[in-house]
């Protein structure tokens, strides 16, 4: 028996010569690209992972995550394409989620659905992070639909992230929040705070209301208020009355403001729409 790390790069070498995108052509005519051949090669070598002892798929499998999104897009393309390597694939994307030590399943899930708007973000790591979160999204609706030990993390994961979805797409459309909301650096509203890590900053609000009303508040709880009786609470610098009511005057229904707050847990903290609790007399 070879060792373990040879047994891996006998395997990942080869696997990752036929992701790699194709080099630049150096004459004038390129040769065409032998794809048919490619795919099978390409097949061959995932049912040789998939057929390898487990602590060696898993350590191959982590290594072809942290290669990049090519290699993985690759495995669920060709999943698609041949039936018949979708259990060789399934193995090694199940050997993504179950690599020990290396979180690499719980760093998925958090970045699925995670905002990349925080404060310390540039244009430029805002850009890779929606990036990843993407190609995290992939992932997730993978193992989310397959049996496997992580199975109702991916589903709770997915859950969040299609509300969190569902909120920006309200918070910047139908709702029209970023007339006066800004967040870091998107967006140019200047009638309310700046709402970049309000999901971070709510549960150290949610103290503070909670010493001046006396009865415990979580971070959810202070962002369903401040959307359901803004007035209850004015931030520094602002007046009462200028919120819009999201019952009233944006006829938005319970399960719109619960993804509304998704999304602001989203911006800095994480998105657990468990925690968000609509009172039943505003869930219309
Ligand atoms: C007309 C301007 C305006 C619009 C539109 C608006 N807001 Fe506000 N928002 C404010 C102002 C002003 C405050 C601070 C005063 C207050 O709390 O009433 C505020 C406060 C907040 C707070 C509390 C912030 C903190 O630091 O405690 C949240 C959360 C919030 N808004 C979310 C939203 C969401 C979500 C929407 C879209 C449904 C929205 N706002 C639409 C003006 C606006």
């Amino acid at each position: 028996m070879k060792n373990k790390a040879a047994q891996i790069a006998l395997v990942l070498m080869p696997l990752l010569a036929l992701c790699a995108p194709p080099k630049p052509p150096s004459s004038a005519k390129p040769p065409p690209a032998p794809a048919k051949e490619k795919e099978a090669e390409l097949d061959a070598m995932i049912l040789q992972l998939a057929s390898l002892d487990a602590a060696v798929r898993e350590e191959t499998a982590a290594k072809l995550i942290q290669k990049g999104p090519a290699i993985t897009d690759k495995l669920l393309a060709v999943r698609k394409k041949t039936p018949a390597s979708a259990a060789a694939i399934d193995a090694i994307l199940e050997g993504i989620w179950t690599v020990p030590g290396k979180r690499v399943a719980e760093t998925l899930e958090t970045l699925a659905a995670w905002d990349p708007r925080n404060p310390e973000s540039t244009d430029r790591t805002w850009k890779t992070l929606t990036e990843l979160r993407g190609k995290a999204v992939l992932f997730l609706e993978h193992v989310a639909n397959a049996p496997g030990p992580r199975q109702a993390a991916a589903r709770d994961a997915l859950d969040n992230f299609r509300a969190v979805s569902r909120g920006e797409s309200l918070f910047f459309e139908k709702a029209q929040c970023a007339s006066c909301h800004k967040i870091g650096p998107e967006g140019k509203g200047t009638g309310g705070p700046d709402l970049a890590g309000i999901g971070n900053a709510a549960e150290g609000k949610a103290y503070q209301r909670f010493l001046v009303i006396g009865h415990q508040m979580s971070g959810a709880d202070y962002l369903v208020e401040s959307l359901l009786d803004p007035d209850a609470y004015v931030p520094p610098g602002y007046a009462k009355g200028t919120h819009p009511d999201l019952r009233e005057d944006l006829s938005l229904s319970g399960d719109q403001i619960k993804s509304l707050v998704a999304f602001l847990q989203a911006l800095g903290g994480k998105p657990d729409l468990a925690s968000i609790q609509i009172p039943s007399s505003e869930n219309k």
